[in-house]
This record gives C-alpha cells, sequence and structure tokens, in this order.
C-alpha cells in the first residue's frame, strides 16, 4: 500500500483533470517506455506517470528492500540516494523499510519531476538533500552514502562512468528495472560492471558468476498490489490488482554468508511433489523435484523466496 502522504497527493494531482485525457497521456507515454525512448514529459504525462507507476515501483522498491533486510538483518542505514528520483516515491519506500535513515539525498534531470518529489518528501521528516542535475554529468556527488538506488532509472542511463562513481561511494546498490527481457538485460549490465568492480552480489543471485539463464529466459519477480480506481481506468482494465514484474540486483561491498538457491519461477505443484527452477550457488540452474514427504513441501514456498541449498 502506498503511504498516506502520496495517496493523498496522487488525488490532489488528479482533481480538476480530464481522467480520459490523462489514460491517453499514460498511453503515449507507455508507448515510449516500451521503445526504450526517453524524452521530456508533458505535465500530463507526468500526472499519469504518478497515479499509475509510482504505486507499482514503490511495491517493486519496497520488496527488494525487504530481500536486503532479510540478507543482511544487522545494516542500519543512516544516508539514502535515490538516482532519477522521478517523484521521489523510492524514498518512501526506504524510510519505511529502514527507519533508521536519516539524510535522504535524490537526483532527477527533470525539474518538475522534482518539484513533485520537492512538495511530499518533507513528510518523511528527514534530512533532504535535493539535486536537479543530470547524473551522467557527475556534478554533486556525496563523499559516501550507506545505500544507493536506481528504482527503475539505470535503463535511462546505462553510464557505466556514472556507475563507478556511485559505487565507489556506496555501502549497497540497488538496481530494480522493468521486470521484461529488457528491463533484466540492462539491470545484468549494470550487475556485471559491478562484480567487475569488486561488489558481492546479495540478491537475487546466490553467487557472483554469470547469470545461467539461458537465452529467451530471463530472471524476474512479482509483486501484488491493489488498484485504486483512477488507476484501473487510467490503465484500462477491471481488475482490482495488478502484479508488478520487475528484474533487480543488490551489490554490497562486503561478501555474505551462501548457501541458499533462489526460486525463479512460481513452484509447480505435480502428482509426485513441487517442481522449483532454482539459482544456485555452485550448480547454476536446477529443476529440483521437491516430494510430498519433504518437510519444506509443506511451507508454500514462493516463487522469489530463498531455499537452503541441500547440494
Ligand atoms: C522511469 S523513471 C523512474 C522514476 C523513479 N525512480 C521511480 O521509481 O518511480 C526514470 C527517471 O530517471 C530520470 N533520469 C533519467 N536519466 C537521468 C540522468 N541522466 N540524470 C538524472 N535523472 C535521470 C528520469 O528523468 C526519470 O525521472
Amino acid at each position: 500500500m502506498l503511504p498516506e502522504p502520496l495517496e493523498s497527493k496522487i488525488e490532489e494531482l488528479l482533481e480538476g483533470r480530464s481522467w480520459t485525457s490523462l489514460a491517453k497521456a499514460y498511453e503515449r507515454l507507455s508507448l515510449r517506455y516500451r521503445k526504450g525512448l526517453s524524452t521530456a514529459l508533458s505535465e500530463e504525462e507526468r500526472i499519469a506517470y504518478v497515479a499509475v507507476r509510482l504505486p507499482a515501483t514503490f511495491a517493486a522498491v519496497s520488496y527488494v528492500l525487504e530481500e536486503l533486510r532479510r540478507c543482511l538483518p544487522t545494516f542500519v542505514p543512516r544516508s539514502v540516494w535515490d538516482l532519477g528520483c522521478g517523484p521521489g516515491g523510492a524514498l518512501f519506500a526506504a524510510c519505511a523499510s529502514f527507519p533508521s535513515l536519516s539524510h535522504c539525498m535524490a537526483t532527477e534531470r527533470d525539474p518538475e519531476l522534482l518539484s513533485l518529489a520537492r512538495s511530499w518528501l518533507p513528510q518523511l521528516g528527514r534530512q533532504l538533500s535535493l539535486y536537479n542535475e543530470d547524473l551522467r554529468k557527475l556534478a554533486s556527488l556525496p563523499e559516501a552514502v550507506d545505500l544507493s538506488l536506481f528504482s527503475y532509472s539505470w535503463g535511462e542511463m546505462r553510464d557505466t562512468a556514472m556507475l563507478s562513481a556511485v559505487w565507489q561511494r556506496s555501502q549497497l546498490l540497488l538496481v530494480v528495472e522493468p521486470g521484461t527481457p529488457e528491463g533484466y538485460r540492462r539491470m545484468l549490465e549494470a550487475r556485471s560492471h559491478l562484480v567487475q568492480n569488486g561488489a558481492h552480489i546479495i540478491a537475487p543471485c546466490p553467487h557472483n558468476l554469470a547469470c545461467p539463464l539461458q537465452k529467451g529466459d530471463w530472471c524476474h519477480f512479482a509483486v501484488r498490489l491493489s488498484r485504486r480506481r483512477y488507476h484501473r481506468f487510467l490503465k484500462g482494465g477491471d481488475m482490482g490488482y495488478e502484479d508488478e514484474k520487475f528484474s533487480y540486483c543488490i551489490a554490497a561491498k562486503q561478501p555474505i554468508p551462501r548457501g541458499e538457491s533462489r526460486i525463479l519461477a512460481p513452484p509447480r505443484k505435480e502428482k509426485a511433489g513441487l517442481q522449483l527452477k532454482l539459482c544456485t550457488p555452485a550448480h547454476g540452474l536446477q529443476l529440483v523435484r521437491l516430494p510430498r514427504s519433504d518437510p519444506s513441501y509443506s511451507k508454500r514456498l514462493r516463487w522469489g523466496e530463498i531455499v537452503e541449498d541441500s547440494q
């Protein structure tokens, strides 16, 4: 669920606007995203983005941050940097997952989106440093930051010199991209650059090796979010929820103990048990059949979770 300040701000932004016209603006915008084009947004496109995409990117980043908490329960970040922050939803997610955060930084090149972020980020009650800049110019870089976030923004930058500079200053860095083959491919570009620069990938991969997936397959996960009335109207469709698909990686300066495998697809129930598609620490991709008699069978294992490696 979106935090209350974001929900009420979205409703405020929609007030007095034609939903039909916003739905058309969203259609234009998503067509451009599908083509991989990143151009300046019109006012209506910006509002449509916030109403339709912010709940989804917020849900995906919250999922990834919770995974980070699970992997590193002792991580107590004080500072966070949201790169290509757009309206700044990832900072709300970060502060909800890590109440220890006292300093939120954000960089965004679109002045209108940043001013939207400026209008609600003070509600976080944290020290704020917001920069209206093109990240590829590497102008305002903090000396050090505990947690850096690229929430659906790395794919629009794909600048490895910038990524190196950010990585150098970060204790942990997180990249979330759309869960499409293209989003996965872009996330992998960042992942391999980070690994070449000494990063330890702590999730979702249980290893630092090259991704073992076959050509045509892509690593992605999903989070379910409920849709408000305006959301259903702008995006079209009657369902009260949607599943946001995303690809991600979390890179850390320090390694964590290995020994877990990641479930890469919804587990398939079969007569003899459960079929799991696993990314394993030492044996790459494996299809494993969990017999009904296995103690883990009853645990309602889910796509995206980890299981103890039995090998
Ligand atoms: C798809 S939006 C994601 C926004 C937000 N992070 C979210 O999760 O909802 C990508 C954002 O990255 C910003 N961006 C792209 N390239 C950038 C650059 N070189 N410097 C700063 N911001 C950039 C865009 O203006 C846009 O707001």
